[in-house]
């Protein structure tokens, strides 16, 4: 259990009106906590929101050793404060600092330290319907050293945002570009953990697809270019001659909790999931065929995105007619129903604050 040390905003912020966007205004406080060689993590705060001082050699600037994680708190109709599952982005923060050489945080810490901070903001939690407050806990090395090595001192930090829907404004289709030139991850790599260099390898690509008037980027595996991965902010799926299906967790995958979460809801449902390789190719035969019946994408930021148009090279592929299918609909209502306290929630997926 964390000893956390409060000092309050002796200013705060007026709260944002209207649309709210995604991620460009803070509320008063955040969380740090450091961590030293040889002491381990110590010194749990919650502070006013506000600038960090840190040394410009320390080594997040050099090397990129940091991991970040997304999760949401939501107010119910009933006025309660809800977040979805944060264990599981405890343990998935786990799993990414392992392979970034980034010390363990035990989960019960990363839980208190999420409901400290958005207990001292819960005023801060929108209730307009599709917003949320946005909460991004992240780690980075501060050691300052110029060194290739895993740092030694680290700052873990939660911010928190009060956020609209992350693609639209609205449950409206988007369109997705497959790219087949650059790629994201390979099996090996770090596609599997919440990093930043996996989203800046990204934004090339992102650029070209907005350039061409699609908003994002669907990403082919780095070998083959052939085999269908994650869009840039979300995992996909895709609904073909009515089985649902996921490209399988191949180690460049993201591990997304809401793809958890559908697969699941999916299965209550009566429908065949399937989690596998899926390639590009089998998209578009089914596209042809006149069975891929919807395509959608699901994330914390994204929730559940439909995906109007895929282009992949010169075949535009219209999907559900462009508009939101009958499963993407139904997904988006039930899980933010079950995210904001309106539905049952069966799975014990919800946690008061
Ligand atoms: C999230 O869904 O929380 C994410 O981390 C996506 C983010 C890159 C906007």
């Amino acid at each position: 259990m964390l000893d956390i040390k409060i000092t309050k905003n002796p200013q705060p912020q007026a709260k944002p009106e209207g649309d709210l966007g995604f991620g460009r205004s803070f509320t008063d406080h955040m969380f740090l906590m450091d961590y030293t060689e040889g002491i381990g993590w110590h010194d749990p705060r919650i502070v006013p929101y506000g600038d960090l001082s840190l040394s410009p050699a320390s080594m997040v600037f050099h090397y990129g050793q940091e991991m970040f994680e997304g999760m949401k708190a939501y107010k119910g109709q009933d006025g309660e404060i809800y977040l979805f599952r944060p264990e599981m982005n405890g343990k998935r923060a786990n799993t990414t600092n392992e392979r970034l050489c980034i010390p363990q945080l035990p989960v019960s810490d990363f839980v208190q330290a999420v409901q400290s901070l958005v207990s001292i903001d819960r005023d801060w939690v929108p209730s307009d319907p599709g917003t949320s407050l946005y909460i991004r806990p992240f780690i980075i090395a501060t050691e300052p050293f110029l060194g290739v090595s895993p740092a030694k001192n680290f700052l873990f930090a939660i911010i928190m945002s009060p956020s609209g829907l992350y693609l639209m404004s609205g449950l409206k289709a988007v369109g997705i570009w497959v790219e087949d030139d650059y790629v994201r991850a390979v099996r090996g790599g770090v596609g599997f953990a919440k990093t930043g260099g996996n989203y800046v390898a990204g934004l090339i690509a992102q650029e070209k697809a907005q350039k061409e008037g699609y908003a994002q980027v669907l990403w082919l595996d780095g070998i083959e270019r052939k085999y269908i991965e994650e869009v840039g902010s979300m995992n996909i799926f895709f609904k073909i001659d009515g089985k649902v299906v996921t490209p399988a967790l191949s180690g460049s995958i993201l591990s997304g909790i809401t793809r958890d979460s559908v697969m699941t809801l999916c299965r209550d449902w009566g429908f065949v999931v399937e989690e596998r390789p899926l390639s590009i190719d089998e998209v578009v035969a089914a596209h042809r065929a006149g069975t891929l019946e919807e395509v959608f994408g699901t994330g914390t930021a994204a929730v559940i995105t439909p995906v109007g148009t895929l282009r992949y090279r010169d075949e535009v592929m219209t999907i559900a007619d462009g508009g939101i299918g009958s499963l993407s609909g139904k997904l988006y209502d039930t899980v933010t129903g079950i995210q904001r306290g309106e539905l049952e929630d069966k799975h014990s997926w919800r946690v008061l604050v």
